[in-house]
């Protein structure tokens, strides 16, 4: 199943891996973690030469000889701190250039939900742009994101890109991320939040500045109006206002303006479902709508009661909103 949907998300590979960084961010995180991991091998097969030593010496006719008091206040102490004072000293170092707020960053708000992300444009021109799950982000640019969350604790990881941070109610975080190159990356949330945890990821999708900027400016146009003439799309915009479902939803430029759940203004255009869960078919939303919590039980999204034709209209009608 996850194979079918990372393919009709367009990821190149099953599994986002931080040792295969796709930005400066994750780069130096992955090579502080390979220079570790080379050391600490280093430092055992030094140790296991010496304890094998010992094993087969009986500690006669050795050129160097050295009393145990010195072996223990040079082994023991004094390698132990040169390394880990080392150690310590790349990690702040890596961690303060990877970490600043950067000249000309392009800001992005992500709050954190159970179990799906908000995510807001600030800076978008012709409107406010509010998506859901996909982080669209121009490429080769340093992307500032600014992190709350509305209920309990997540954790924004995008392996390929850099390290995690933890959206905290009543706290907000900051974390810079860049991709070098256009690209489909798969994130995760990274911090126990509740039942459907493991179901709230989330793409960053990174663009030439030119398809960002489209994609920003289709985003900030109000939703696609389907008439007022009979048809279902028509009908399912007619359903959407009058059932419970805008108590939650947004679709801007009609009467739904909920503010619970994810904004649905172009909810055709998105590659998934759900934070990931499924791929956005017909089939899928149908199912979904009709009973959410089947599909991802601990979902916010309550049971509603619809008849087979309102949930096809409603259907019809998200398909439309491009
Ligand atoms: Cu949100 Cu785990």
């Amino acid at each position: 199943m996850s194979g079918a949907l990372l393919g009709a998300a367009g990821c190149s590979s099953d599994s986002p891996s931080a040792l295969r960084p796709k930005g400066p961010v994750a780069g130096r995180i992955s090579a502080l973690s390979w220079f570790m991991f080379g050391l600490s091998g280093l430092i055992t097969l030094v140790v296991f030469g010496l304890m094998v030593r010992g094993l087969f010496s009986d500690g006669e006719g050795h050129r160097f000889r050295m009393s145990e008091t010195r072996w223990i206040a040079l082994g023991g102490v004094a390698m132990p701190a040169v390394v880990l004072l080392a150690l310590s000293g790349l990690t702040v170092t890596s961690l303060h250039e990877t970490d600043g707020p950067e000249p000309g960053s392009y800001p992005v708000e992500v709050i954190g939900h159970q179990y799906w992300w908000e995510v807001r444009y600030p800076q978008a021109r012709g409107g406010p742009v509010t998506a859901a799950n996909e982080i669209h982000i121009p490429a080769g640019r340093n992307v500032r994101f600014t992190l709350r969350s509305v209920d309990v604790i997540h954790s924004l990881w995008v392996p390929e890109l850099g390290g995690k941070t933890d959206l905290v109610p009543g706290r907000t975080n900051h974390l810079t991320l860049k991709a070098d190159h256009p690209g489909t990356f798969r994130g995760q949330c990274a911090e126990y939040c509740g039942l459907q945890h493991a179901n709230m990821a989330f793409l960053v999708i990174a663009e030439t500045p030119g398809d960002f900027q489209r994609w920003l400016s289709e985003q900030a146009a109000p939703a696609a109006d389907p008439g007022a003439a009979a048809g279902p799309a028509a009908a399912g915009r007619r359903d959407l206002e009058q059932l419970p479902c805008a108590g939650c939803h947004t679709v801007r430029g009609t009467a739904a303006a909920g503010k619970v759940g994810p904004d649905l203004t172009h909810f055709g255009s998105r590659r998934t479902l759900a934070a990931l869960t499924q791929p956005n078919t017909p089939p899928n939303v149908s199912r979904w709508i009709a009973d959410a919590q089947a599909v991802k039980p601990g979902a916010r999204m309550p049971p509603i009661a619809l008849t087979d034709t309102q949930v096809s209209e409603l259907v019809a009608y998200l398909r439309a909103l491009r």
